[in-house]
């Protein structure tokens, strides 16, 4: 299906999978890998071509599967072993390739390693974590906080010490700097990649490699990445991974780039690096540091999310890839970030579904986009299930404040549950999906819609978003209109030119002007030639 060349990632368009909450094919409440199995064909003929799995082990689902009891056991919830291998085969059978969520930055406290090292100070286990005496005070280590809120420290009595935990405190970090402990990952991963999985989504990968003095944030820095992110050996173990690991595989590598700045990029995927193939950012990521679930951020404007994607393709130019992407289940629902659900929900789908599969990246579609799903509305905070709001009702005191209402409406803007909710299959409408299906199609065929240069027509413009993608023998334009309302758009003169040709949008096809007039999120793409 990929021209065989080394690079197929790069023409890859990817569908991440909620295992929990895409389909539940015994109807208890919960999704499963039979439920996934039982969607391969629609997965097929939407044409994807690489389905990421969020996590699927064995795990006590504090973070859903984002600490993992038992790196080598499946969830009895989503199924067996027997399942999953029948969903590998089924993937490749159409074409499809299939990679796995490597979550190694910390495991569940109820892994077996962190059972075994919180026994004792001399257990053989007790490196894979990182412990730290109190102090003096009997105060955590450092100053340090968890991105899930309160304290990284956790006092073990046991053992009378604190251990890290940059997540929840059930969410114990592995102890990178131990040479055993990277083995036990490195045989995991081969585990994986033996029986047939294509690569890995790596999870805050940027977070491996820890600050080794342990030093308190200067006051006021609090929750500043910089502190936790690209530690000094970060690059040295992604480099001994993919010695080790990566490289005797054909597999696809996407790192989550939490705490990675553009300028950063690079170091983890260029060309000569021998470390990743691509990583996905979080600058247009919903903030959602704790102070957020009572004081949202206000949404990106279009010109700045347009900066954002200027930034970053040109800090990558030639030399790295990254993986683009609107949504995932760590932020709210694209349509109801950007979109227009409730009037526009077909034209502003399809409207982001165009920018998302012709910018320049490989693209990651998350599910239920295709089928115009849009953010819940919460009613009560008991409704929310996210380790992350919990952690922040708690430890805000909301409750006791009587904030309740303003940490509701926060949630309904932000919270990670509403990517999270079950995908409502029997009432999906068919358009966005074929819309996804035909324009999926046509990036296939043109290189300069998946390799090519992205030249943005207009980045101050904060309704229209316009650019043109370029290979040698192509060129294309895209033109987007981000708002309810219709726009005018000038096109510059250098692409003045009769020579067109409309391959996609949302509404009737329509010849190309230098006056393009734009109806309420119309998306237009052209092929030009001459
Ligand atoms: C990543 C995951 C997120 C998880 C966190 C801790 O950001 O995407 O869902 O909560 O890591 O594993």
């Amino acid at each position: 299906m990929f021209s065989m060349n080394s690079n197929w990632w790069k023409e890859a368009i990817i569908y991440q999978i909620y295992p929990r909450s895409f389909n539940d094919s015994n109807a208890d409440g919960v999704g499963d890998l039979r439920g996934i199995i039982n969607r391969l064909d629609y997965l097929q003929n939407l044409g994807v071509d690489v389905l990421w799995l969020s996590p699927c082990f064995a795990s006590p689902n504090v973070d859903n599967g984002y600490d993992i009891a038992d790196y080598e056991a499946i969830m009895p919830d989503f199924g067996t072993m027997t399942d999953f291998d029948e969903l590998l085969a089924g993937a490749h059978e159409r074409g499809m390739k299939l990679i796995l969520d490597l979550v190694v930055n910390h495991s569940s406290d109820q892994h077996r390693w962190f059972q075994e090292a919180r026994k004792s100070k001399d257990n053989p286990y007790r490196d894979y974590y990182i412990w730290k005496p109190a102090n003096a005070d009997g105060s955590p280590p450092n100053n340090w906080i968890s991105f899930f809120s309160g304290p990284a420290w956790t006092f073990d009595a046991q053992t009378d010490a604190y251990y890290l935990h940059l997540f929840a405190k059930q969410q114990p970090d592995l102890n990178w700097e131990n040479p055993a402990l990277r083995q036990e990952i490195y045989k995991m991963m081969r585990f994986w990649l033996n029986k047939g999985v294509d690569g890995f989504r790596m999870d805050v990968i940027a977070l491996l490699s820890k600050e080794p003095t342990f030093a308190d944030y200067p006051e006021g820095q609090f929750g500043n990445l910089a502190y936790y992110a690209n530690g000094p050996r970060i690059h040295e173990f992604l480099q001994e991974m993919h010695q080790e690991v990566l490289q005797h595989y054909n597999c696809l590598t996407v790192g989550e780039g939490f705490g990675v700045a553009a300028h950063q990029a690079n170091l983890y995927v260029g060309q000569d690096r021998r470390e990743l193939q691509m990583i996905y950012h979080f600058d247009h990521a919903v903030p959602r540091d704790e102070f957020r679930f009572l004081d949202p951020a206000p949404e990106f404007t279009l010109a700045e999310l347009k900066g954002i994607f200027a930034q970053w393709n040109a800090a990558l130019g030639n030399d790295g890839w990254q993986n683009i992407y609107f949504g995932n289940h760590d932020n709210p629902r694209v349509l109801s970030r950007f979109g227009n659900a409730a009037q526009y929900r077909y034209e502003s789908a399809a409207m982001l579904a165009t920018i998302l599969l012709t910018q320049r990246g490989t693209p990651s579609l998350y599910q239920g986009d295709e089928l115009g799903v849009a953010n819940r509305h919460f009613t009560q905070v008991a409704q929310l299930d996210d380790v992350q709001v919990k952690n922040a009702y708690q430890n805000l005191k909301v409750a006791e404040q009587g904030l309740d209402e303003q940490f509701l409406a926060a949630c309904n803007r932000i919270a990670r549950d509403h990517a999270r909710a079950p995908l409502p299959w029997q009432d999906a409408p068919n358009a966005i999906y074929d819309y996804y299906r035909q324009l999926i199609q046509l990036r296939k065929t043109s290189n300069a819609l998946t390799l090519g240069h992205c030249v943005d027509l207009d980045l101050n413009n904060n309704e229209v978003w316009a650019y043109t993608r370029q290979s040698e023998s192509e060129q294309w334009l895209v033109v987007c209109n981000f708002t309810a309302q219709r726009q005018v758009f000038e096109l510059p003169p250098h692409l003045h030119t009769e020579k067109s040709v409309w391959r996609m949008g949302n509404y009737a096809p329509v010849g190309l002007r230098p006056t393009i007039g734009l109806k309420p999120y119309e998306a237009l793409v052209y092929q030009l030639f001459g």
